[in-house]
């Protein structure tokens, strides 16, 4: 007999193929009525597989009284609520490190698209202007630029060797100072203050919502860009788009927004924003690696072993 999980959302195929070897899997996204549905299938499910924004709260956990494990496809666990979890002594996993490479790729493309207008500069030539008005008007170099890094993690080390590679600067800020070579600032203002491209890579969660502020966006100023490959949450989006649209920034890059997968329209007006679906970590090679992850991390529990990247 497999053990049976509740799984809350579609899986990448690959996974999906993998977890239904494995186990029986109860998909509560494809449930009529959610409440019946984990009624049903509470006595004997110990796991649950989820990812990123769907997350798991409370309200989930005290209807599966049997919970030992929530496996989530994906880093950032920010739509875990943590401490409910920690209460109930349910351990929980993430897929970190394998999607750093990924991710930081991500990071870089943003910055070189936002700062050499490539997407706007192609649209230039699609549209025939090349012929009829001339040359593309000039951009911003990356080389000499100051890259500030606010949360310099794993993912925030990569992105840091990558613009190291293109000639940039580093600085950072985390909440405690790293045993690394780059300058360490106090503060996000101080950071903004003294970067071109303000790079953010911190976890998303209630300690760092709206972090990114009109303060921070005063200090990163009119010649500053902003990056965002975290979360929505970090940043007062409204306030993003006001400084964009009045270009007191001079301009932004983004993979993740506030309400995903809602984006404001006002953004897709923006000359100076460069804007992705959430598409960080999205090659097929990272996703089966996340994949294989977060099985692996069901599989070690059900064979009485220790998970094997346990978040709480
Ligand atoms: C995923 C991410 O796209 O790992 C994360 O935290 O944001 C991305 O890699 C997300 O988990 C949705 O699957």
């Amino acid at each position: 007999m497999k053990p049976e999980i509740i799984q809350t959302t579609k899986l990448f195929a690959p996974t999906q193929e993998r977890i239904e070897r494995e186990f029986q899997c109860h998909k509560l996204h494809e449930a009529g009525d959610r409440v019946a549905f984990l009624k049903q299938h509470a006595p004997k499910v110990r796991a649950l597989a989820t990812f990123g924004p769907a997350g798991a709260d409370a309200k989930l956990m005290d209807a599966l009284p049997k919970l030992e494990l929530i496996s989530n496809f994906g880093v950032g666990v920010d739509a875990i609520d943590l401490d409910a979890a920690k209460r109930r002594g349910i351990i929980v996993t993430n897929t970190p490190d394998v999607l750093n490479d990924c991710v930081a790729d991500t990071a870089m493309a943003l910055t070189v698209n936002v700062m050499r207008r490539f997407p706007q500069a192609e649209g230039y030539l699609r549209a025939g202007h090349w012929a009829a008005k001339g040359a593309y008007p000039l951009t911003s170099s990356l080389g000499g630029k100051t890259m500030g890094i606010l949360g310099l993690g794993r993912i925030g080390e990569a992105i840091a060797k990558r613009a190291q590679a293109f000639g940039m600067k580093i600085r950072y800020h985390n909440r405690r100072k790293k045993d690394v070579a780059y300058p360490y600032e106090a503060d996000p203002v101080a950071l903004a203050k003294n970067a071109d491209v303000l790079m953010i890579v911190t976890p998303g969660g209630a300690e760092t919502e709206k972090l990114v502020g009109p303060k921070v966006l005063d200090a990163l100023g009119p010649e500053g860009y902003l990056v965002n490959i975290a979360r929505g949450s970090v940043i007062d989006e409204p306030v993003l788009l006001k400084y964009l649209q009045e270009k007191k920034i001079a301009g932004a890059g983004l993979d993740v927004f506030a309400d995903e997968p809602r984006v404001p329209p006002a953004f897709f007006q923006l000359d100076n924003a460069v804007l992705l679906p959430h598409v960080g970590s999205a090659t097929v090679e990272t996703r089966t690696a996340m994949g294989n992850l977060q099985v692996d991390n069901l599989l070690a529990h059900f064979a009485g072993k220790p998970v094997l990247t346990r978040v709480v």
